[in-house]
């Protein structure tokens, strides 16, 4: 992309460091990587270990379908692979593998029916004008604090029941649990955020337990899985599980689907012009967006990838963020095209563990994309937005913006 870019070896740069994300358009980062060493070895660096970095689509969907080579159990993410264990391992749905992830996965499921999801999904919609109303015409505001931020937490808030007053703390502790936003940040205000967060839901799984409703909290406070009660940790760590994954990843979506309309003008008058479906666009916001940059598994054994030989215990990180640029599978794929079928991206992953919530991720993109359709003539950027800091969730913590009526 810029003239810069061209003096760096993106082979030198270091993928666990969220610095480069910040520092470097990850569009010409991953091309230069799927180009020239598409089964990447990240050296160690600063006693942390190496890792594989898998950049080519087909790769990256055989490892996610290969639970027999993979494990989650000990790490899905860059953070915990790296420190060599993750400690909800077997007890939280992302990172269970077999047997014990079909049953608890199947549990969650029945909270998330399509009769529920619909309603669930008209609610989002609803939330969502109501926010537009309070902000278009307005002039600028930052429509990553004013809009983008209150949207998924709700969603998921309803399907859990989490009573309104508790929701923006939770919001404040997920922010600083998955990407700090900026190097300063410290490590100990994560840890302390995530400990919040889980003693949190050990009280109101408790509540639940002993007075249930029909929200996901009672279902995995009062469900059988296997014949047997789920443990409290691993209710807890579930739930911890849900806003995690709900909120970060749909708010970042929606953020870079406004500068991604505004850099575009002719791709916003095709969504304005009903030239486009809000689905067809929301799965192009969906790929071009990519928000869960990375997830990673565990060799279990030695096994032959992309033409690299894994060894047994070698980490194997897999870049969505590449593969849903792969020009093998995406032609023009650095072209932002509302239209673009088929559009099978990775930004929910794909296998076993492919996204829970991917219909409320879609449900949250589609009522942004209906709501700037409807109510907004002109998307004007008027300020540089501020990019997260993080390897693992792609976006933007701030995005000042001006939507016309
Ligand atoms: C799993 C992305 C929204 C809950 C995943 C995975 C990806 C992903 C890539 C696969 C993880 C792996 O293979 O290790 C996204 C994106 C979203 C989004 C990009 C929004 C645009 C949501 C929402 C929820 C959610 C709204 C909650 C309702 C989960 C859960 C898993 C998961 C629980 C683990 C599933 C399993 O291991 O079986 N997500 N997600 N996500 N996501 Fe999402």
């Amino acid at each position: 992309m810029t003239a810069p870019e061209r003096t760096v070896d993106a082979l030198a740069l270091d993928l666990a460091d969220p610095q480069t994300y910040v520092d470097h358009d990850p569009v010409w980062l991953w091309r230069e990587i799927r180009d020239r060493n598409p089964m990447h070895w990240n050296e160690p660096k600063n006693g942390v270990p190496g890792f594989w970095a898998v950049s080519r689509y087909a790769d990256v969907v055989s490892v996610y379908k290969d639970t027999k080579n993979f494990t989650s159990e000990r790490g899905n993410v860059l953070s915990t692979l790296l420190q060599g264990h993750d400690s909800a391992a077997g007890k939280m749905l992302a990172v269970t593998d077999g047997a014990h992830h079909r049953a608890v996965r199947n549990l969650m499921l029945k909270s998330f029916s399509p009769r529920l999801l619909d309603h669930v999904a008209e609610l989002v919609r609803q939330r969502t004008r109501d926010l537009f109303a309070g902000v278009v015409g307005t002039g600028q505001f930052d429509f990553a604090s004013d809009v983008a931020d209150n949207i998924p937490i709700n969603t998921i808030g309803d399907l859990m029941d989490v009573p309104q007053a508790d929701r923006q703390q939770l919001v404040e502790w997920n922010n600083k649990t998955l990407a700090r936003h900026s190097s300063e940040d410290g490590e100990m205000e994560e840890w302390l955020a995530r400990n919040e967060i889980l003693m949190y839901f050990g009280s109101l799984a408790e509540q639940r337990r002993r007075n249930p409703g029909d929200d996901v909290v009672s279902a995995l406070a009062t469900g059988l899985v296997e014949g047997k009660p789920l443990p409290d940790d691993e209710i807890v760590f579930n739930c911890y599980s849900l806003i995690l994954g709900a909120d970060e990843s749909s708010r970042m979506s929606s953020i870079g689907a406004i500068r991604a309309l505004a850099e575009n003008p002719e791709q916003w008058r095709a969504l304005k012009d009903g030239d486009v479906s809000i689905e067809s666009a929301t799965e192009e916001v969906l790929r071009w967006t990519t928000p869960a940059m990375h997830f990673g598994r565990r060799a279990v054994a030695d096994v032959e990838i992309g033409g690299a030989t894994i060894r047994e215990g070698d980490v194997v990180t897999l870049w969505n963020s590449s593969a849903n640029f792969d020009e093998a599978v995406f032609p023009g794929a650095e072209r932002f095209d509302l239209a673009r079928t088929p559009n099978k991206h990775l930004a929910f992953g794909f296998g076993p563990h492919f996204c829970l919530g991917a219909f409320l991720g879609r449900a949250h993109v589609g009522a942004v994309l209906g709501c700037l359709r409807d109510t907004v003539s002109d998307i004007r950027l008027p300020a540089e937005p501020t990019r997260l800091y993080s390897n693992f969730v792609y976006g933007y913590s701030s995005l000042p913006v001006e939507l016309v009526p």
